[in-house]
């Protein structure tokens, strides 16, 4: 049995995806989180691959990601069980303005991400806080990662020259019914914590100190469910709500060499400069028609997928493992694995895939019922990668009239580019944004 206070090097290679002490696996989720001078404190995490499912019993109210690093926090680090994907209007409308949101929110996440007591004030005056977690906010895994949208450029004159090269409104798909009033947005803040009341307390407070520049648009939650510790230890995806593991094949997120190149902005991208470190994020809210998928035959879902839908071995393989690797040269009519399996189309497994490589952190989500009588669930999809071109939108044209698209329906989303990390703590979110902004307009 493996105790995660057991030094790293004695880790068993065949756990090596998942298991790692908090302060080391800062260090290699990405290379690049500095840990901030209070962090002696925080708890072990068990896992550590974006993929990997929360473990059931692991979670502290007092783990911490670090929030300071090249990199914002939320994106290589493994999602805890709950997640929230809200968008946002930006008002300020000259360049000190947003300065000063960026910094407002760089405040927010500084405290939130940490912790610590609640100042009390006159009575006669409005809460500092909510109240939602109580007089002591312990930070419960929360990672707040900032990202910007198109629209933020394109309504700025004095900002548009800066504007991502990749960076777009996202225009529908063949299969997407976009709801308008679920797209889009300047700004939008991923949350993520151990638990719901994290994600929303944290929420409510950035929409009252932000107030005077950020108007909430849309907001989805979601969640990644918990397993039990695997039998064999190996690390295990989470399932979705038709019932598959999601991530089997996500790129290993601990691997920061892999992140480098697949998720995070280097020089080599041509991007402007001071989008250095950061990474295109693709969201998706995808209702699953989950009753339709629950009178659909055993064999056929699992085609749909390319997958075994018990172990998500894939299907030229069903003995295997999840990890295990399918081999489409040995099949090229589609025996095993169909021609058309969603696992089959998103990445062919071939050098020319290999360009379009994304890193997934979706959260599942339940809203209730449909006017029709239908439960209404789905996918929270997001995915981060360095070239939103060559990424999401070249997969998901591939994707293009599956046959899993008689079962989902894309409704809303919007495409935005996570800021570079807060590197110290002198520095704050989009400085170097604002720097060039500044640099520009003299
Ligand atoms: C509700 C919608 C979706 C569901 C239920 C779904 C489910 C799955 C499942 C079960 C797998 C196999 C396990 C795994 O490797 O993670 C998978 C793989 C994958 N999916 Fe999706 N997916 C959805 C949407 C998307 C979208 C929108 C994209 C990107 C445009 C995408 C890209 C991928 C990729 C790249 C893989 C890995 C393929 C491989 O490397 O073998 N998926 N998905």
């Amino acid at each position: 049995m493996l105790d995660p206070t057991d030094p790293i090097d004695s880790v068993p290679n065949a756990l090596g995806r998942r298991y790692l002490l908090k302060g080391l696996g800062a260090a290699a989720l990405g290379g690049a989180l500095v840990v901030d001078g209070t962090s002696a404190a925080a708890t072990e995490i068990a896992h550590r691959s974006v993929a990997d499912a929360p473990i059931d019993g692991t979670a502290s109210p007092n783990d911490r990601v670090p929030y300071l690093g090249v990199h914002q926090a939320g994106v290589v680090n493994p999602r805890p069980a709950n997640g929230m994907l809200a968008s946002f209007s930006v008002r300020a409308e000259t360049l000190d303005a947003l300065e000063d949101l960026f910094k407002t929110l760089t405040m927010r996440i500084a405290f939130l991400t940490v912790g610590g007591p609640e100042p009390q004030l006159d009575p006669k005056l409005p809460p500092a806080d909510s109240g939602l977690l109580g007089p002591i906010i312990r930070p419960d895994n929360l990672t707040i990662t900032v990202s910007v949208g198109a629209s933020l450029f394109d309504e700025r004159p004095w900002l548009a020259p800066l504007k991502p090269k990749h960076l777009l409104r996202m225009t529908g798909f063949p299969n997407d019914a976009l709801d308008a009033a679920l797209c889009h947005g300047d700004l939008s803040i991923q949350i993520c914590a151990n638990t719901q009341d994290t994600t929303i307390h944290a929420l409510r407070d950035i929409i009252k100190t932000a107030s005077r520049q950020l108007v909430l648009r849309w907001k989805q939650e979601g969640n990644v469910p918990v397993v039990a510790p695997g039998l064999d230890g190996r690390p295990e995806s989470a399932r979705n709500f038709l019932g598959f593991r999601d991530g089997s094949a996500n790129p290993d997120s601990s691997d920061a060499t892999a992140m480098e190149s697949i998720v995070w902005v280097g020089k080599e991208d041509g991007e402007p400069a001071w989008a250095l470190g950061g990474s295109y994020q693709a969201v998706r809210i995808i209702r699953n028609f989950v009753e339709r998928w629950d009178r659909t035959p055993f064999g056929e879902q699992e085609r749909i997928f390319g997958r075994t839908k018990i172990s998500g071995a894939p299907l030229d393989m069903p003995d295997g493992h999840e990890s295990d690797v399918p081999d489409y040269a040995a099949d090229p009519e589609g025996k095993k694995t169909p021609l058309d399996a969603h696992i089959r189309l998103a990445n062919a497994r071939d050098s020319a895939a290999a360009r379009n490589l994304i890193l997934r952190r979706p959260f599942n989500y339940s809203n209730g019922v449909t006017k029709s009588g239908q439960l209404d669930q789905g996918l929270l999809f997001i995915a981060y990668q360095a070239n939103l071109e060559s990424g999401f939108i070249a997969v998901q044209n591939k994707l293009n009239h599956e046959p899993l698209e008689e079962y989902i329906k894309p409704i809303g989303g919007g495409y935005f580019y996570t800021l570079p990390g807060i590197r110290d703590a002198g520095d704050h979110l989009g400085s170097a944004l604002v720097t060039a902004a500044r640099g520009a307009s003299r």
